[in-house]
């Protein structure tokens, strides 16, 4: 995601600044930019784009002083342009501040703060902060940063410099990591990052922000305070911090402390599933908020059919869609391998919904498919990660799945990402086709409580032996099925192809009753079969197909909800996870099919992160 760095003291600010983003670069960003301060101004310069671009407009038109911010940006709202790059500042250019997160209430803020006068140079939801900040100013900075945020809704790791107030640096969390960096040695001078990575070439001393809580920095010291009732005309609480030594190299910083970033994207689930649905969940109305359809969202509803389009992992999620739109918004889905589709004359008019998912939002056979559907009348829509991708810009609609860069070639937070956002569009769609209020204030209920059922297995997984079994038993097996029916089916695919894709190891995914029409054969003594069986409508039919491996001798890993009641006898294994709405289940089912190629890869030393073979974003066809 974005990244923050800033600084002040004794030294030159921008070689600071800029290597403590290079530092960041591993979090992915698609544009950067610095602001420094000399005690005459503010001087700002940002670029679209990777550092080199930054670095070689810094020596065309460098910047000096002594203090300074600086930012990676990861789009999240509006294009990756050079104007959308952080650092943004208010009318005056007097303020300048860099964000990491998401302002929920920039519509209401932005038309306020227009009807005032003021001017927007970014499609950015961060630039109402600073001029929030501008119209809030009175005496002092940090007094219009806590005025100012009074009015915000949303998350923010916000750093803020204003030339009325040199020296200072005013650093807040909600929401969002960031840490404040002291000196090591003698020298006079701080630091502040989203990520301790940016600074550790300097110092290992850190204070790590809390959410509520707001540092003033300057070169010789800095101040800390509890936000909470200040800017509503309480007063600001000073609060004693601890200061942290950093043990950690950077490379294990770069992963969060995890062994690789696969590990960390699966574990960042339940964060990433709640940005999925930030801001989009109406409680009362029982549906989803999609701003990013509102334009085509007659096109959508009226519809004749749809179709839906992707590749890999992506194109498991669109099966999984397919359930979700044909039970509950009645609408009629086909889903196409995007390569497929795109070469095969596909029957497709202006009455047709096309949507593409695409974590990367640059796949060849992706964009492919999605610019035939256009040249054939539909509408095309985008469920793409990477904002301002080529799918992205080309779809005439979408809505982004805000998982943050993904780092790890086998998709994972992507995968329950765009499960997230499927579920938000049907769930909108179903009410406009005859889902009732109730039902929908269900299915909105169901979404809440998902990351932190998520949370639950994964915490379940740490401390429990049920993987550490498996891994034991199968990790030098040859061959695996994956079984499992309705919603599930996907998931046994998914399942599948996360294990072929990183341990190198045979996996067939297949719908259970399929298996007695060929693979049943393959079934001998010893051969795992991971069923994904929870207790949905499909669950007595699926034990059915677990006694028919057994009956052959196979070994069963069944994955389950909490409430089934499969005696352990029948199954070897046995993983569960919550139960949740049927169709919302294949998000808490695949995250232990995850663990468990992961483990598995691990213990047979494959590059989890870098298959062999395989590649991130696969731009040729
Ligand atoms: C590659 C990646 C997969 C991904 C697929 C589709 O094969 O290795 O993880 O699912 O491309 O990528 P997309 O970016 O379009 O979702």
């Amino acid at each position: 995601m974005c990244g923050i760095v800033g600084y002040v003291g004794e030294r030159e600010a921008s070689p600071l600044l800029m290597e403590g983003l290079k530092r960041l670069e591993y979090r992915g960003y698609d544009s950067a930019g610095v602001a420094v301060e000399n005690g005459a101004g503010l001087q700002i310069r940002k670029k679209a784009g990777k550092l080199d671009g930054l670095t070689r407009l810094l020596q065309d038109r460098p910047v000096e002083g002594t203090m300074g911010i600086a930012h990676t940006r990861w789009a999240t709202h509006g294009a990756p342009t050079t104007d959308n790059a952080h650092p943004h500042h208010d009318c005056t250019g007097t303020i300048a501040l860099v964000h990491n997160g998401i302002i929920e209430n920039e519509d209401v803020l932005r038309t306020k703060l227009q009807e005032l006068g003021h001017e927007f140079e970014s499609e950015t939801d961060t630039e109402v902060l600073v001029h929030l900040i501008e119209e809030a100013y009175e005496d002092n900075l940090e007094h219009a940063v806590a005025a100012a945020l009074t009015q915000v809704e949303g998350t923010y790791a916000l750093v803020v410099v204003s030339e009325r107030d040199p020296g200072k640096i005013v650093a807040v969390r909600q929401g969002a990591p960031l840490l404040v960096g002291v000196p090591d040695g003698d020298r006079d001078e701080r630091f502040v990052a989203s990520d301790v990575a940016a600074i550790l070439g300097h110092t290992r001393k850190v204070i790590y922000l809390e959410d509520g809580e707001l540092a003033i920095l300057d070169r010789e010291g800095y101040e800390t305070l509890e936000m909470s009732g200040w800017g509503n005309g309480g007063a600001p609480q000073p609060i004693e911090k601890e200061i942290s030594h950093v043990t950690w190299d950077l490379e294990q910083i770069e992963r969060g402390g995890f062994d690789h970033f696969m590990l960390k994207e699966i574990c960042e689930q339940p964060d990433t599933i709640r940005d999925a649905m930030r801001g989009r969940l109406l409680e009362e109305e029982g549906t989803a908020r999609l701003g990013g359809l509102n334009e085509i969202w007659d096109d959508l509803k009226d519809a004749d059919r749809m179709v839906i389009t992707a590749c890999g992992t992506s194109w498991h999620a669109a099966l999984i869609g397919e359930y979700m739109l044909e039970e509950h918004a009645r609408m009629p889905v086909e889903v196409e391998y995007a390569s497929e589709f795109r070469y095969r004359s596909p029957v497709v008019d202006e009455d047709t919904a096309v949507i593409a998912i695409s974590q990367s939002g640059e796949t060849a056979d992706t964009l492919a498919a999605m610019r035939e559907a256009k040249r054939r009348g539909a509408t095309a829509i985008g469920i793409v990660n990477v904002v301002g991708s080529t799918i992205a810009r080309e779809t005439d609609g979408g809505v982004y799945t805000h998982s943050g860069p993904e780092i790890g070639v086998a998709s994972t937070k992507a995968f329950t990402g765009q499960l997230t956002v499927l579920a938000l569009i049907t769930l909108k769609l179903a009410r406009e086709r005859g889902m009732s209020i109730l039902e929908g204030r269900e299915v909105v209920s169901a979404l809440q409580e998902l990351p932190a059922q998520v949370q639950r297995v994964l915490d379940a997984e740490r401390e429990d032996s049920s993987l550490d079994e498996i891994v034991e038993a199968y990790s030098e097996q040859p061959n695996f099925l994956y079984l499992g029916r309705g919603y599930n089916f996907p998931i046994a695919l998914e399942g599948a192809l996360k294990l072929k894709e990183i341990s190198y190891l045979h996996a067939e995914g297949y719908p259970a009753a399929e298996m007695k029409h060929g693979p049943i054969a393959l079934i001998e003594e010893g051969m795992p079969a991971v069923f994904v069986a929870p207790t949905d409508s499909v669950y007595q039919k699926i034990v059915s197909n677990i006694q028919e491996v057994k009956a052959r001798g196979g070994r069963v890993v069944a994955i389950t909800t909490e409430d089934s009641q499969t005696p352990p006898a029948e199954v070897d294994h046995i993983i569960r996870v919550p139960r949740t709405l049927e169709m919302l289940q294949p998000i808490l089912t695949v995250v232990p099919l995850q663990l468990m190629a992961y483990r598995i890869a691990v213990r047979r030393g494959c590059d989890v992160d870098q298959p062999r073979n395989l590649a991130k974003s696969v731009t040729v066809e």
